[in-house]
């Protein structure tokens, strides 16, 4: 019983869009809106600048961390460890606040990774931070360090079930950032 209401919070904590969140609280337009339309800190930073991206970011890989971290405080075995994962970044793609049109869970599975290992989230953001000072370029950072996150997690944390939940996050990444490989393979990507 405990493990479900875990999950359901979760997902419901996933659902809370940070970037539309801050967009209206600061007075900017709607990220779903404008630039790349994708209610995220990339395309907060665009229309808002680096402090509200900032917040964006902080927020939602906050809201992947803290049910993370609940559920291992609750002592919850891997398996339900991989689900509250899971449903975090899952509430932020459909969160049931903001008729399930949501971002794509760079931040939120950032996040969750965190929460699982620190090690392994310092691998994932280094990743990005590392491919980001070559290229510049914010989706491009993410796809490589979500291609790289279901090895991280097999190296760092030696779990089945999470190395399995991170490979299903991973390919939904890849694919919700499916505009975003067109417009790099274009060579034509913000
Ligand atoms: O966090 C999402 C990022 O990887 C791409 O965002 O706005 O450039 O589609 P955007």
């Amino acid at each position: 019983m405990m493990e479900w209401l875990l999950v359901v919070l979760a997902y419901l904590a996933g659902s809370v869009s940070s970037a539309i969140i801050v967009c209206k609280m600061m007075g900017l337009a709607d990220p779903r809106e404008n630039g790349s339309g994708n209610p995220g800190a990339t395309n907060v930073m665009r229309i808002g600048g680096k402090k509200a991206a900032a917040i964006t970011l902080a927020g939602d890989a906050l809201k992947g961390l803290l049910p993370v971290l609940i559920a291992k405080a609750l002592e919850v075995d891997s398996p339900v460890l991989s689900a509250v994962a899971f449903a975090a970044f899952i509430g932020h793609l459909y969160p049931i606040f903001f008729g399930f049109k949501g971002g794509k869970g760079v931040a939120t599975s950032f996040g969750v990774t965190l929460g699982v290992a620190w090690l392994l989230g310092a691998a994932v953001s280094g990743t990005w931070f590392l491919v980001y000072k070559i290229g510049k370029i914010s989706s491009l950072s993410a796809l490589v360090a979500a291609a790289l996150t279901p090895f991280y997690t097999w190296l760092i944390v030696r779990d089945p079930y999470l190395t399995a939940t991170f490979t299903l996050i991973s390919a939904i990444l890849l694919w919700r950032h499916k505009s975003n490989i067109q417009r790099l393979l274009a060579g034509q990507e913000s």
